[in-house]
C-alpha cells in the first residue's frame, strides 16, 4: 500500500522546464569544454609510428621547393635546409589549428589565420603559436626519404 508521500505526482511545467534547461545547459557546456580541451591537448595523435617513404631528394631544393604531405592524417611538410639537411614538420599551427603555408620567398613558414610564423625548422618568431611545429623523425636511403615518426609533440 502506497502512502500519500510515496504516491507520484504529476510533473509540473516548472519542472519540466528546470530539467530542459539542465540538459540543454549541461550539452552546451560539454560543446564549450571540448574545443577547449582539444587546444590544450594539441593535435599530434598518440599513433604507433608508420614508416612511409615521402619523397626523393631530387625534388627538393634547399629553402625553396618543399615537399607536403600527410602523414597520420596530418597535413605536414618535408624540406631541405641550406645545409643540405633535411626538416619534416606538421603544418597544423600550434595556436589554434590552422594549415601553415610554406614562403620560399620569405623562407618562413606563415600562418594565414593570425599571421603566426615559424623558422625553417618550426621555431615561433613571431604571431600567437604557443609552441614549435611538431618535427618528424627521418631517415634517408639513397635518395628516398622516409618518416619513422614524431620526434617531438
Ligand atoms: Fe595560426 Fe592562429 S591559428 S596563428
Amino acid at each position: 500500500m502506497e502512502t500519500k508521500d510515496q504516491q507520484s505526482t504529476p510533473l509540473t511545467r516548472r519542472d519540466f522546464l528546470v530539467y530542459a534547461l539542465s540538459v540543454s545547459g549541461a550539452l552546451g557546456a560539454v560543446g564549450l569544454l571540448a574545443p577547449i580541451a582539444r587546444y590544450a591537448f594539441p593535435t599530434v595523435k598518440a599513433e604507433a609510428a608508420v614508416r612511409v617513404r615521402v619523397a626523393s631528394t631530387s625534388e627538393l631544393t634547399p629553402l625553396a621547393k618543399v615537399v607536403d604531405f600527410d602523414y597520420q592524417d596530418i597535413p605536414c611538410t618535408l624540406l631541405q635546409l641550406e645545409d643540405g639537411t633535411y626538416v619534416g614538420l606538421s603544418r597544423v599551427c600550434t595556436h589554434l589549428g590552422c594549415i601553415i603555408k610554406w614562403q620560399p620567398d620569405d623562407a618562413r613558414f606563415f600562418c594565414p589565420c593570425h599571421a603566426g610564423v615559424s623558422s625553417p625548422t618550426g621555431e615561433v618568431l613571431a604571431g600567437p603559436p604557443p609552441s614549435p611545429l611538431p618535427t618528424l623523425k627521418l631517415a634517408l636511403e639513397g635518395e628516398d626519404i622516409w618518416v619513422e615518426g614524431w620526434s617531438s609533440s
